[in-house]
């Protein structure tokens, strides 16, 4: 097995940009009901890639993990994170009823590793929310920055890929995002274009540390011109009454 210490902590630096991570990326409710349910009636929850605890069901007993101090010191304080990698979980073979792993995937050093461990360690479903690549095109932050989504689909695993993996029983489910999440990822803005003009809505977007900075000045400065001019409307108006939006988020949900 690989040592720990020898294990990146994926592909972005919470360690560096992670501070603030909590406040600006809060679980929305109505896709945490959704995570739950998908867990089922398991008692014992895995988390990795926890972070600050997002999506955590707490009437269960969680077992989070994560590797950044950053995230870890972001935590409840009577819920703490042990120091670990997916790619190496200090668990016995089947001693979990359940596991999730809430936009930590594409992060992962060895997918295909991690994934393995989810399987040993899980005797039940494992829950994976991600973005599917396949529709990004489906955003129209794509039409404003097609480099933030090009470099998003390098670092993203197909939900086929996810889903042969982690269960001979497997179901991609599409996550309707309501208009108000009270998240922060790319597409919880699908309809409130003028807060993606907001410095720290981006910085709690790991997606924009992956082009150059030259694509978010622009990005910027384009948004708010269109959004002046009317342009914006004229092309996504029907978005800012649209009570929810299936864009590219998605639940992997794996049973043996
Ligand atoms: C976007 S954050 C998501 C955190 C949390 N699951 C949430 O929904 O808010 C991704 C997390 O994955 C963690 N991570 C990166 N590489 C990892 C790995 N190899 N094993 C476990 N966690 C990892 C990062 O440290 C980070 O906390």
């Amino acid at each position: 097995m690989t040592p720990a210490n020898a294990i990146r902590g994926g592909d972005f630096d919470y360690d560096t940009h992670g501070g603030g991570y909590a406040q600006r990326r809060r679980p929305d409710p109505r896709i945490e009901a959704m995570v739950h349910a998908a867990l089922g009636d398991a008692k014992t929850v895995l988390n990795v890639g926890a972070g600050a605890g997002s999506y955590e069901p707490l009437d269960r007993r969680v077992i989070a993990i994560e590797p950044s101090a950053a995230m870890r010191a972001q935590r409840p304080p009577d819920r703490p994170a042990i120091i670990g990698f997916a790619e190496q979980l200090p668990l016995d073979d089947q001693s979990v009823d359940a596991a999730m792993a809430i936009y930590t995937v594409h992060q992962w050093a060895d997918l295909d590793a991690g994934l393995a461990e989810l399987r040993r360690v899980t005797r039940g479903p494992i829950v994976i929310m991600a973005g599917d690549a396949d529709t990004f095109d489906r955003l129209w932050i794509t039409d404003y920055a097609p480099e933030l989504l090009s470099a998003e689909a390098k670092r993203t695993p197909s939900m086929a890929y996810l889903a042969e993996r982690i269960g001979a029983r497997s179901e991609i489910l599409s996550v309707p995002v309501p208009f108000d999440c009270t998240d922060g990822f790319l597409e919880a803005f699908y309809g409130r274009p003028e807060r993606m003009l907001e410095p720290q809505v981006r910085q709690a977007q790991s997606s924009w540390g992956f082009v150059d900075a030259g694509v978010e000045a622009r990005f910027v400065e384009a948004l708010s011109k269109d959004l002046a001019s009317g342009r914006w409307d004229e092309r996504y108006g029907h978005l800012r009454t649209q009570a929810t939006f299936e864009g590219a988020l998605r639940l992997v949900v794996g049973r043996p």
